[in-house]
């Protein structure tokens, strides 16, 4: 492997320190903590796992957390009613609803709901405006985008006048990354391309990147042939495709995931990788914590 490895889970580490370390600098300061609800609706096990990293997540940096779970039949009008008391708790500076939520709910009406200068997920349409625009505007970057952008500039690698390739269009990875490396300023300034399932020659687009950047859910298709030599690849893929037994626990079996890139062929073309598990996943909830923390200090001024 000649690429250098982007580890998410030790640079994850180190800006929890750095939030632990500000928010105790706060409540000594000011005697508040940050407060992050997370609103669960139903049992999916994937989402509980989630919802209870996050949890745990900032109970440890020294949040007040509030974990919100709810019965999957659920009303909309009273999952609004719920947001809506969370939107006036003074105590709250971050609201966050597990997604996807089950079909009779309106995931759009929900996520409007969402009180803007508490929206710590990034994905009320005024904090998307507020991205677009960039600069001072930008309140609550998404997290997984943040998280990426975070792992380049700790990285060393330079975006400035750089060739970013972003594999994939949706609204919470490709749409928000791509606008955030095209704004002026640190880990960003790039000329940006975005490629998607009805773009022609994928291939040809990827191997112009200095930086590729892949979130399209689709395990390995990413080819070493797409790498330019020394491009610095981040993998948003996390497809679960197996079981594995674990390594705590050898009688139990955890699942096995792979990213969107070839990993292993990659890094010997890549300057610099991330792996699938360890390099993105990691970095998202701790923008999360992030994201909260930035509420209250613009409450604070
Ligand atoms: N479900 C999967 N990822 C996310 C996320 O980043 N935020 C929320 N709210 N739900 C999710």
């Amino acid at each position: 492997m000649s690429a250098k490895l982007i580890k998410g889970t030790e640079i994850g580490e180190q800006i929890l320190e750095e939030i632990t370390g500000e928010v105790a600098e706060i409540k000594k300061k000011h005697g508040v903590v940050p407060g992050l609800v997370t609103i669960l609706v139903g049992e999916n096990p994937a989402s509980m796992s989630y919802v209870t990293l996050k949890i745990k997540t900032a109970h440890r940096v020294g949040f007040k957390e509030v974990q919100d779970s709810q019965p999957a039949d659920i009303s909309e009008k009273d999952l609004l009613a719920l947001i809506e008391k969370y939107n006036h708790d003074d105590s709250i500076h971050g609201i966050l609803v597990q997604l996807p939520l089950p079909k009779h709910i309106d995931e759009k009406k929900v996520l409007n709901a969402i009180d803007p200068d508490k929206d710590v997920d990034g994905f009320h349409p005024v904090n998307v405006g507020r991205l677009m625009i960039g600069g001072n505007e930008v309140k609550f970057p998404p997290c997984t985008p943040a998280g990426i952008q975070e792992l380049i500039v700790r990285s060393g690698v330079e975006t400035r006048g750089a060739e970013v390739v972003v594999v994939g269009r949706s609204n919470i990875v490709g749409k928000p990354i791509a606008n955030m490396m095209l704004q002026k300023g640190k880990g960003a300034d790039a000329t940006v391309t975005i490629v998607h399932t009805q773009t022609r020659n994928m291939a040809e687009h990827c191997k112009r990147a200095d930086v590729l950047i892949v979130a399209a859910g689709v395990p390995g298709l990413v080819k070493p042939e797409w790498i330019k030599p020394g491009a610095c690849v981040i993998d948003v893929g996390v497809n679960r495709v197996g079981e594995k037994p674990s390594k705590n626990d050898p009688n139990k079996m955890v699942a096995l995931l792979k990213g969107d890139v070839d990993f292993e062929a990659a890094s010997e073309i890549a300057g610099f990788i991330t792996p699938v598990p360890g390099g993105v996943g990691p970095m998202t909830i701790t923008m999360l914590m992030r994201n909260t923390l930035r509420s209250l200090k613009f409450k604070l001024g």
